[in-house]
């Protein structure tokens, strides 16, 4: 019986796990909730091994379902009424509502990580208080609920200092303040008129060096590592501009020595899986390293609970074996290929700030390279409109990032809108000259 499975999620990672699903042999078919307009376009002819002939080819359908992803019980209901074999959660909110452990309580099969094991996103003191008690390398912290205190301790230490309110913020609960009056406002904001909820804030030291995602599958202590990419987190070239989801993603990273790999395999993911089992809360998803190259070492930025955007869509796509194997939490004969791939993300004018919807996009059925949905809508006449900040990611896979890069630069010219904008140098670090 070929497989169903559910997807939790409607953005360009989702878009992601869609696609290589469907290049899975044992999976007939996938809905997502709420999918999006690219997701839905997903269905396709998937040659079925190395058989030629006509026969030899399926279609995986694919099925976008108007469900709210934090909605459980519908989501619950809907797994159980259409018999879904997996079910797959994509966004840290989903996960941090308990979901898992809801479905797992009826015995459906669900990858993803339960409530208590999601705090490793969703609380950052939580993340914090683990590295410390495990000694995984991270950056010196305090935390804090008072207002008073909080600003005592930054006049008290050098500037730059790193907030993060402690709880999910969409990516934008971390302020890097440079100055005295920055770190203040910040303060103010998060603590005094409590823009993210009623959550502390860590102060930790600064830290520099480029940065890495080192994303895993794990169950348990069961752990089988992705290969390592690299997010471009600033909105414009050269790294400048504000912080945002992510701009842009490639692999090989040229930076990263088979001894920081395995020092960062062994010394931060291994030892975090080991220790999330110590604390009575084992994972059972996708456990997202943000790692920094320190001079001091490779130190834990940030931990997530699942896949990173836009990191996935730049991964997945290497990814030869079956992923319903590693959904399923079976990670032998996994293999990737040894090609490098990079994605740009196209985003609407604005973002990560102000920014307005509902502009035709046009031209992308001309384009040569997968184009990941990131935030997008049909509109009434079947055309593909803007829906969000980040609205595409064009991504290619080859032999070396040269290549990739101009195909990608290449393709990403067909697209026309008026309102969107993307960066020119993704993957700069690699390219050669
Ligand atoms: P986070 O949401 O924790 O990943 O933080 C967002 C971004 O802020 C990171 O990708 C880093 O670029 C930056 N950042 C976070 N913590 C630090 C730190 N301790 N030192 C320097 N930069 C940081
Ligand atoms: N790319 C960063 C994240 O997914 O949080």
């Amino acid at each position: 019986m070929m497989k169903k499975v559910l997807v939790i999620g409607g953005g360009g990672r989702e878009h992601a796990i869609v696609d290589a699903l469907s290049r899975s042999p044992q999976v007939g078919k996938i809905y997502c909730a709420p999918g999006n307009v690219g997701i839905a376009a997903q269905t396709k002819c998937v040659e079925d091994g190395a058989k030629e002939n006509s026969e030899s080819q399926r279609d995986v359908l694919v099925q976008c379902i108007d469900i709210d992803v934090c909605d459980v019980l519908a989501l619950r209901e809907f797994a159980l009424s259409h018999s879904i074999d997996l079910t797959v959660v994509g966004p840290e909110a989903a996960l941090a509502t308990g979901i898992v452990d809801e479905f797992r309580a009826l015995g459906l099969q669900i990858f993803g990580h339960t409530k208590e094991a999601t705090r490793i996103e969703s609380s950052k003191e939580f993340a914090k208080q683990l590295m410390i008690k495990y000694n995984i390398p991270t950056a010196a912290y305090q935390s804090f609920s008072n207002y008073e205190e909080a600003i005592c301790y930054v006049r008290n230490n050098p500037l730059p200092c790193v907030l993060k309110y402690d709880g999910l913020a969409a990516g934008k609960g971390v302020v890097i303040a440079k100055t005295y009056d920055e770190a203040d406002k910040a303060l103010q904001d998060m603590l005094m008129h409590q823009t993210f909820g009623q959550g502390r804030v860590v102060i930790e030291d600064y830290l520099e060096g480029p940065e890495f995602s080192f994303m895993c599958f794990v169950n348990g202590a069961d752990i089988c590592p992705m290969i390592l990419a690299q997010d471009h987190k600033r909105a414009y070239d050269g790294d400048s501009g504000p912080n945002t989801g992510g701009m842009g993603a490639y692999t090989v990273l040229p930076f990263i020595t088979q001894e920081d790999y395995q020092y960062a395999y062994t010394e931060i993911l291994q030892k975090t899986a080991s220790a999330m089992i110590n604390e009575g809360c084992p994972l059972s998803g996708v456990l997202y390293g943000g790692l920094m190259k320190t001079r001091d070492g490779i130190k834990v930025i940030e931990f997530n609970a699942r896949f990173g955007d836009p990191e996935t869509e730049v991964v997945l796509p290497l990814l030869e074996s079956d992923i319903y194997n590693l959904f399923t939490f079976d990670f032998s004969n996994v293999q990737w290929t040894k090609k490098c791939s990079m994605g740009v993300v196209m985003a609407s004018k604005g973002y990560p700030g102000k920014y307005e919807k509902g502009y035709v996009i046009e031209g992308l059925d001309d384009v040569d390279a997968k184009i990941y949905h990131m935030g997008t809508r049909s509109g009434s006449d079947g055309k593909v409109l803007t829906d969000g900040g980040r609205v595409l990611m064009v991504v290619a896979t080859g032999q070396n990032i040269n290549e990739v890069r101009n195909k990608v630069y290449n393709e990403i010219g067909k697209i026309r809108c008026e309102n969107l904008f993307y960066r020119s140098d993704i993957a700069y670090q690699a390219i050669t000259n």
